[in-house]
């Protein structure tokens, strides 16, 4: 190939997980991509774990300039990246795969701005001082305490249907204060403002069950979990007549738009590909 054409070839960039053909990241950014006239493309690989970091390495040798990181493999990248941005180490997480110039691979996670953007950019939500209910205690509860308690929320409690994986959870986080961890049946029975459901629940086709009084007329509910139609937490949220009810499609377009931004150094708009997604919801 000449100099002149690989100039022109299209910088490769993409997502690994397993499975990852449901994937709309492909759509995102390629709706991105074009928003912003970069010359690259977006694409899926599906990588089961094992022989993640030898496949890693091939796929940057192979001239990769940066990968999305999903389910399973968030916590096992953080294995053998060098260099990780503090938000990645703090989740001890990574979404996003940056290879720099000299060759090295750095690691952030992005999933919590994403969270963060949505609420605050697109849903109007003030997190300043609120009071936020975390429902989980995984890996997607993990990659979004810091963030929520950056902005400074008056109180966060984090309440697992597992109480000591809460607990253990919230230790790690601990010098950030105003959080508090408990079982489901532990949960103070008084409204939050803001109640995310970061459990696998929903995937499951099952709501926790949780006490009364939580929600009230002000409280916005938030799914991580997107998909068509009402989610179980969705459609509870509903029946208790939250303010807001959301589910996490804004937030899957906010942590690529933050993705794209540390690769292309070129900030996207999301509402036109928000308004595209809507049609799938
Ligand atoms: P992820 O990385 O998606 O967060 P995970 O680490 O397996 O996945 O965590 C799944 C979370 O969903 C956990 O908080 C889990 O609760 P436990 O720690 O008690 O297992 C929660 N979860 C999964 N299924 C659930 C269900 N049916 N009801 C309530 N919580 C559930």
């Amino acid at each position: 190939m000449t100099a002149a054409a690989d100039a022109q070839a299209p910088e490769q960039y993409g997502l690994i997980g397993h499975p990852v053909d449901h994937s709309w990241s492909p759509f995102i950014h390629g709706m991105f991509a074009q928003q912003t006239s970069q010359n690259m493309v977006y694409r899926l690989y599906d990588i089961a774990p094992g022989d993640l970091e030898r496949q890693v390495g091939e796929l940057f040798t192979a001239g990769l300039r940066g990968l999305n990181v999903t389910v399973p493999h968030k916590e096992a990248v953080v294995g053998f990246t060098r260099e990780l941005t503090p938000r990645a180490g703090r989740a001890g997480a990574v979404n996003t795969l940056i290879l720099r110039s000299d060759g090295t691979l750095l690691g952030d996670n992005t999933d919590g701005a994403g969270l963060v953007n949505d609420l605050r950019q697109n849903q109007q939500v003030v997190l300043r001082d609120s009071r936020v209910l975390v429902l989980g205690a995984g890996g997607a509860a993990r990659g979004v305490i810091a963030p929520l308690l950056d902005q400074l929320v008056r109180e966060l409690t984090v309440a697992n249907r597992t109480a000591a994986r809460a607990h253990a959870l919230c230790d790690e986080f601990q010098d950030k204060g105003r959080l508090t961890a408990c079982g489901f049946d532990a949960i103070p029975g008084r409204a939050f403002d803001l109640i995310i459901n970061a459990t696998a629940a929903s995937l499951h086709g099952v709501m926790p069950v949780l006490p009364g009084g939580l929600v009230s007329t002000y409280s916005v509910c938030y799914d991580m979990a997107y998909g068509r139609g009402g989610t179980p937490f969705t459609e509870w949220a509903t029946q208790q007549r939250a303010r807001l009810v959301c589910k996490g499609w804004g937030m899957l377009v906010e942590q690529a738009a933050v993705a794209f931004q540390l690769w292309r150094g070129v900030r996207p708009d999301t509402w036109p590909v928000m308004r595209a997604l809507a049609q799938y919801q």
